[in-house]
């Protein structure tokens, strides 16, 4: 392969780390800590592919952007492609991502926040620290028989349900395509949010999942049920989230994901004011628990998106076939797509 060159945006310290272990003679990488937008589009000059993360912004006016500069491909290093819009890339430029890094690190973060929220032990952590051995107001709940709702029972949430039942939890699932031959218990979203005490999100977001937590499902749900989100904030309504905390219909939540989280998360605002007044209030609440999307921050999840997207580039420009594309015609379950017959989307 000629010497190639891809320019990462929002590049952040560990993504730069992982990449340059995996440094190849003819690949140079530029690293920008810009997010790609239509206004930083043009940096992407001179190179032949751009990597992107969750955040960049990759809408009509990139992909144009992206076209004219001759660019013709887009190496996400995620799984989630919700920032792309992927109707119109088809036939500009090509998308790839990285389908499964490390399922173990979302699942296994997705237990963390439940545990850290029922047990308390950040407080009980900020606590001790403080010479302030009271256990008052750190009571909560045990796990094993309770009821969890898994809602997408793909990669992640096969693995998180396991856990669950590692702990002796019952455990229900919805999904839009469920698995055959697993053994799952699934049942309808309206009986999953009626039956459970927790709910752990793990679908994708798309247009049908959007604010599939809302004030409507919220009602349905058991009093003082916990609702965990490590997939994409989009799925949840976050006024009618902070709504049904207020009116204390909900038991808590532990989001990694927030639905505005582009303003606000990888970057340090700990001198500025917030002005996302629901994000604020959200953090104000003690049985509210907020990480900055880190649920696959692992190190071997690391290795393996970097290894994955240089793959992705050596087969995109090798002529390889791409089983890591995606397009609109690909995404849908019963899509056809060119990519069967040719191995490439277009
Ligand atoms: P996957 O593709 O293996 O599984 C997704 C599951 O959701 C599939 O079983 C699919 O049938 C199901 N699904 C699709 N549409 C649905 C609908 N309308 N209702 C219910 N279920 C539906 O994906 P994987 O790897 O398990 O990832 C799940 C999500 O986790 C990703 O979409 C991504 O948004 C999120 N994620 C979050 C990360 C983080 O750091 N917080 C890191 C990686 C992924």
């Amino acid at each position: 392969m000629n010497n190639r060159k891809i320019v990462f945006f929002d590049s952040k310290p560990y993504d730069i780390a992982s990449f340059e272990r995996t440094k190849h003679d003819n690949i140079t990488y530029k690293f920008l800590e810009s997010k790609l937008t239509s206004d930083t589009v043009s940096l992407a000059k001179g190179a032949d592919a751009v990597c992107a993360f969750v955040n960049d912004r990759i809408d009509k006016d990139v992909i144009e952007g992206l076209h004219d500069l001759g660019i013709n491909l887009i190496l996400m290093r995620c799984a989630g492609y919700n920032n792309v819009d992927i109707h119109h890339s088809f036939k500009r430029v090509h998308v790839m991502n990285v389908p499964a890094y490390s399922p173990y690190s979302v699942a296994e973060h997705a237990m963390a926040l439940l545990l850290t929220l029922n047990r308390k032990t950040h407080k009980a952590y900020a606590r001790v620290r403080d010479n302030n051995f009271s256990i008052n107001g750190l009571t909560g709940m045990d796990l094993y028989g309770k009821t969890i709702g898994v809602v997408g029972t793909g990669k992640i949430g096969q693995i998180f349900m396991n856990i669950c039942k590692g702990f002796g939890m019952d455990v229900v699932a919805y999904d839009k395509y469920p698995k055959k031959d697993l053994d799952i218990e699934y049942v309808g979203l309206d009986e999953l949010y009626k039956r459970s005490h927790i709910i752990s999100l793990h679908c994708p977001l798309s247009t049908e999942t959007h604010h599939m937590i809302n004030a409507v499902s919220i009602e349905v749900m058991k009093d003082n049920v916990i609702i965990i989100n490590t997939s994409r904030g989009g799925l949840i309504d976050t006024a009618a989230l902070l709504e049904g905390l207020k009116n204390k219909k909900l038991g808590g939540a532990a989001l990694d994901v927030y639905e505005e989280e582009m303003n606000y998360f990888f970057e340090d605002f700990s001198e500025e004011i917030i002005s996302d007044d629901i994000l604020s209030r959200l953090l104000t609440f003690p049985n509210v628990l907020i990480t900055s999307h880190q649920a696959f921050l692992t190190q071997e999840a690391l290795a393996s998106i970097a290894e994955t997207t240089i793959k992705n580039f050596r087969d995109f420009f090798g002529d390889e076939k791409l089983p890591n594309e995606i397009c609109y015609h690909c995404k849908d379950h019963d899509g056809k797509c060119a990519r069967d017959e040719t191995g490439r989307c277009f």
